[in-house]
């Protein structure tokens, strides 16, 4: 077992799948890795569950957490997927990170847009305070609100927007600590990997919330990138959000390729995937890289991206790809080397 390891590692029930190495085991003890976890395969699929286990110390429900999938209706909420998730994860010695307490896409379908504001609040309140609650002790960060920014950097309109005004992500972040003050409390969002205005948004954002003691603890960036394309000075955009005070972590990384795959484009996808994982070491205050799927199989990619495909570190039977290789490689070459 790496030294790198976290104690919870007796606690293993899967033990580690042969043939290739684990990243987890090869982490600087700081970071996290993380996957991204498939509620359906991760209940059916013993090859799943067992690589899921091996490689990863830290898991992100995909989609169990999100409001629309918890609350199917008003008051019921449905805790089976997303406690099954928590139960594998404290089962494997891995962390949870919690995602997401607030996202435009996610709302359930009987909140009306017509109810009055106290009302909208209220109900905002109430949903923060019985999930963050209900895994108090039990996960270490969440994603409090994902995706709040439009693309020019302002707020991006949305119905929390409109019925509540620019307030309602700072109140958000408090209700979240007061559920559970040790939980890291995350701004998540995509595009804001590199330098730009949309991540120039979002650090004026953030330093406002500092200012104004918002308990925002850390930035996620969810790194959904192409294979032909790397994000503006990645690690110098992660040290300016560092240098506010913050932590920062990669959330949702995957790595799209335009179909068909070939060599060249999974070199090129490799090259990324350890580009961003440098980043990430670069700062010393990053604390995870979380893969959006570790498997070709059960990515999202190809039912949003229509044409692309292959965005992950292993293939769809589960086998590593190049890209798996070059963040061992990366990792194997810094042991022993004081962090960055
Ligand atoms: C995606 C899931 O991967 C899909 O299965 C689901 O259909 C839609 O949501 N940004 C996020 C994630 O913050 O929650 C999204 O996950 C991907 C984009």
């Amino acid at each position: 077992m790496g030294q790198a390891e976290p104690a919870t590692e007796s606690s293993w029930q899967t033990p580690p799948t042969p043939g290739w190495p684990a990243l987890r085991g090869l982490m600087p003890a700081n970071v996290r890795i993380g996957s991204a976890v498939d509620g359906k395969l991760l209940a059916t699929d013993e090859r799943y569950r067992s690589e899921l286990a091996a490689q990863f110390n830290a898991v992100t429900a995909e989609n169990a957490m999100k409001w629309v999938n918890l609350e199917p209706s008003p008051g019921v909420y449905d805790w089976s997927e997303s406690d099954q998730v928590v139960k594998f994860a404290q089962a494997n010695g891995q962390a949870v990170y919690g995602h997401t307490l607030l996202w435009h896409s996610s709302v359930p379908a009987w909140v009306s847009e017509s109810w009055p504001r106290e009302r909208i609040r209220e109900l905002l309140r109430q949903h923060i305070t019985t999930v963050v609650s209900r895994y108090r002790g039990k996960i270490w960060a969440w994603d409090v609100v994902n995706e709040v920014l439009a693309e020019d950097g302002s707020l991006r309109d949305s119905l929390w927007l409109r019925k509540l005004g620019p307030g309602y992500i700072a109140d958000a972040f408090r209700w979240a600590h007061e559920a559970d003050p040790d939980a890291r409390l995350f701004i998540n969002d995509y595009g804001t990997e590199g330098r730009g205005r949309k991540a120039n948004g979002l650090l004026r954002l953030v330093r406002e919330l500092r200012m104004a003691g918002v308990p925002v603890h850390g930035v996620g960036f969810q790194s959904h990138l192409r294979w032909d394309r790397a994000p503006e000075d990645a690690t110098g955009n992660l040290r300016r959000f560092a240098a506010l005070g913050v932590s920062v972590a990669i959330t949702e990384l995957d790595v799209r390729i335009q179909l068909p795959v070939d060599a060249e484009k999974l070199l090129d996808q490799a090259l990324l995937y350890q580009h961003m994982l440098k980043a990430c070491l670069a700062v010393s205050t990053c604390e995870s890289v979380t893969l959006w799927g570790f498997t070709d199989t059960s990515s999202w990619i190809s039912s949003h991206y229509p044409g692309f495909g292959a965005a992950c570190v292993f293939d769809s039977d589960i086998r590593p790809k190049p890209a798996h290789e070059a963040l061992v490689q990366e990792l194997t070459s810094r042991r022993g080397t004081p962090p960055g």
